[in-house]
């Protein structure tokens, strides 16, 4: 772990700011419908508030555009840390401000105060030096546990820094950044091989940073999803139109053909099931991507896919996962998810899963258990692994 982290420095009983990722999912009553990212800072918490910190919670929730939307408050959240946490939490309902301030000043000592959503506030997306400065109020050390938000170069990420500095604190990652950190940090230097590779879900134009990135480390590329079709029609193959989400893919995927041309370690599917509806009765058929027919779509990998993928992930010691293999929220198109994360199941390699809607996928399935480690960050865990320093990394203490 190249950076500093909150056991590098001293915390006991100083007040100490805490950027943490609880952008979660609710259901339309508001209902957090999976905590992981909450629980997943508790050791933070706790190594913090054994030490007596005044502990400074700060997040966002949802994309609110610089303004004051209920829909998006942080209440839920500070419920149910509360819950996990098995101590109060004082919920704030501003992040910066007078009131906000004599709260801070006020705080005793082993305690924690959870801030309302920094995004009700324009300064936060926007870097805002002003409101990096307020939020920086009273803070002897900074800490940055958001892997999830840590390719955002915000006020709370990142601007925030400078201003704690300036007031001589330090500025150092939490136990759940440092565990990502080197959990994706050693599948780019050093990871035990065979080392494979499954990228599926929508967007193919995310993909390919990663894919440039990690084609020469990898042994084995796997790809499927509906990142698939727009390559596969890019390589000439017919009937893909119905299967493509968004035309624009098909470009992006042109522009990865020349990477993959490079290389011969990589698999694309053979076979998918068809649909002509998304809906648990539809009509289904198994076809080869040689033999689409015009007027049905892909919603999942077909069976021999699913065979060639699943015998390359017997003999792996490592694996990394980002994106599903098909639509698998609905039923009938759930199989090919399903088949990989059982193969990470029972595998004895280290399963390294990114965020996002792998990361649900796993914990719907029940297999989250079974994996080594599922990634809080969805575009965080892309961007780190295309290479490129995160924000909220960069500002951090080098060891
Ligand atoms: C995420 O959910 O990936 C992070 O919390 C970042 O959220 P954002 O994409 O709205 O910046």
């Amino acid at each position: 772990m190249p950076k500093k982290t909150i056991q590098d420095v001293d915390v006991t009983g100083k007040r100490v700011f805490v950027r943490v990722d609880y952008n979660v999912p609710q259901d339309e009553s508001g209902n957090i419908t999976d905590d992981a990212r909450i629980r997943e800072t508790l050791p933070t918490l706790r190594y913090l508030l054994e030490r007596n910190a005044k502990v400074v919670l700060a997040a966002h929730l949802g994309r609110p555009k610089g303004k004051r939307d209920e829909k998006y408050t942080l209440q839920p959240v500070a419920a149910r840390l509360q819950e996990l946490l098995g101590q109060p939490v004082q919920f704030l309902n501003d992040c910066i401000g007078d009131e906000v301030q004599a709260a801070r000043e006020q705080q005793p000592a082993g305690t924690v105060i959870l801030l309302e959503n920094l995004r009700f506030h324009a300064g936060e997306e926007e870097n805002d030096a002003a409101f990096a400065r307020a939020l920086a109020t009273a803070t002897e050390v900074y800490v940055n546990d958001a892997f999830g938000a840590a390719h955002r170069a915000h006020a709370s990420t990142a601007g925030i820094v400078p201003f704690v500095r300036e007031r001589g604190g330090a500025a150092v990652a939490g136990l759940l950044m440092a565990k990502e950190i080197e959990v994706l940090g050693n599948l780019l230097t050093q990871p035990a091989r065979p080392f494979v590779v499954i990228l599926g879900g929508a967007k193919v134009g995310d993909k390919i940073g990663v894919i440039r990135n990690l084609i020469d480390k990898a042994d084995t590329l796997l790809i499927g999803g509906a990142m698939a079709y727009p390559i596969l029609k890019a390589m000439g193959k017919p009937n893909m139109d119905k299967s493509i989400l968004d035309p624009k893919d098909v470009a992006q995927a042109a522009s990865l053909l020349p990477i993959l041309q490079a290389h011969n370690n990589w698999r694309l599917p053979t076979d998918a099931l068809l649909t002509d509806r998304d809906a648990e009765d539809a009509h289904t058929e198994f076809r080869s991507v040689d033999n689409f027919p015009p007027d049905l779509f892909a919603m999942d990998i077909g069976p021999q896919t699913i065979q060639a993928y699943t015998d390359v992930l017997r003999d792996a010691k490592t694996v990394f996962w980002n994106g599903p293999m098909g639509r698998f929220e609905t039923k009938p198109f759930a199989y090919g998810t399903r088949a990989i994360a059982a193969a990470l199941a029972e595998s004895d390699a280290t399963t390294v899963i990114g965020g996002g809607d792998s990361a649900a996928a796993i914990h719907q399935m029940g297999f989250a258990d079974a994996m080594s480690h599922i990634s809080t960050g969805g575009g965080a865990s892309l961007e780190f692994l295309e290479g490129k320093e995160l924000p909220g990394v960069a500002v951090l203490e080098e060891r």
